[in-house]
């Protein structure tokens, strides 16, 4: 089945961002949410959205007029989802907002529509439990903004094994790059690696190993810049040189080990540590404001998609 009709559910930072990467790629999508307050902000931002896309050239101007005409919006559940081949809800993180909407998707899809929740930290297995077709309820989280970041962990629960299959072949087929979380934990892959590295960083700085400035400039100078392009497993295999991974972990193995038995354990906030932080970024801040620094990284965020995505 090829996908060709989407239901957005709930459309504020990040149903609105999704509405307007599905219309960019071609496909009819229904915007839902829950007043007309709430789908006149709808409709403003995807359409700020499509025009972001193509002064960023990732749309040209008749491809961001033919996406607006394939949008619809609508207070309605039942409406948004009566067509729908594929579901994606953001809606309000809570569980009983979920639930309520789980009930009318089910009262009102298609059978074979897939529901895929952008959920940051919701159990998939307990918004399963909500639905009567529990094996075509995923989450698909994706990372903001959806429109221009191309990961989506995919938790796949109690998940029939062929939605699994069919809603990665959707996302990878529209140009996002999906992977598949085998069992739910919090945080689920991408965050708990940021997770990771942000309390090292921490507390490098709250030690005076570095300031704020330096530990940023450590992470986006040296292994962010290869991040972009491999993850850890495969930098390290081209560590090791000819014979990879087996002669990186043979060298460098007891040194990480080292490393990790001296690194923070800590899962709460260290004493000072939110003064150091707010007043390490104001530094590192310099004359500029946060407009100037977003500007600047949405630009070179676009250079690094258009150089690492669009061959
Ligand atoms: N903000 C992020 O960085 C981020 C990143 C990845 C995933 N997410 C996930 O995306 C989802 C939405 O987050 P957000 O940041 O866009 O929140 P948001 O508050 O910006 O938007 C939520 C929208 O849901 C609507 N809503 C409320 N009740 C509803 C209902 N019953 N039916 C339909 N819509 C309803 C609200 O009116 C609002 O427009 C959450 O599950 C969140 O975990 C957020």
């Amino acid at each position: 089945m090829k996908i060709q009709t989407v239901a957005c559910l709930g459309a504020g930072t990040i149903g609105a961002s999704w509405a307007a990467y599905f219309l960019s790629k071609g496909l009819n999508v229904t915007v839902q949410d829950i007043d007309d307050r709430q789908i006149a902000a709808a409709r403003a931002k995807v359409s700020a959205l499509l025009k972001d896309m193509e002064e960023k050239k990732l749309l040209t101007q008749a491809e961001r007029e033919a996406a607006a005409e394939r949008a619809s919006f609508t207070t309605q559940i039942a409406e948004a989802v009566k067509n729908a081949q594929f579901i994606q809800e953001s809606a309000l993180e809570r569980y009983e907002i979920k639930q309520k909407v789980l009930e009318e998707v089910d009262a009102n899809a298609w059978e074979g529509a897939i529901f895929s929740s952008s959920s940051s930290g919701l159990l998939v297995s307990r918004l399963q439990g909500y639905s009567r077709y529990p094996g075509r309820v995923i989450v698909g989280h994706p990372f903001n903004p959806p429109h221009l970041i191309p990961l989506v962990e995919i938790v796949k629960g109690n998940a029939d094994e062929a939605v699994v299959r069919a809603a990665g072949a959707f996302y990878r087929e529209i140009g996002k790059v999906p992977i598949v979380i085998n069992k739910e934990l919090p945080g689920h892959v991408a965050n708990r690696i940021q997770a990771a590295v942000w309390r090292e960083a921490i507390d490098l700085v709250v030690n005076g190993v570095c300031s704020v400035n330096d530990v940023d400039a450590a992470v986006c100078n040296g292994p962010g810049l290869r991040w972009a392009l491999m993850g850890p497993n495969m930098i390290f295999n081209l560590g090791g040189g000819d014979n990879g991974m087996e002669s990186f972990l043979g060298q460098f193995a007891p040194s990480f080990e080292t490393w990790w038995a001296d690194m923070a354990t800590w899962n709460q906030f260290p004493e000072g540590s939110r003064e150091l932080l707010v007043s390490g970024v104001k530094d590192e801040m310099g004359e500029k404001d946060l407009k100037d620094i977003a500007r600047w990284r949405d630009e070179m965020l676009t250079g690094l998609l258009k150089l690492r995505y669009s061959s």
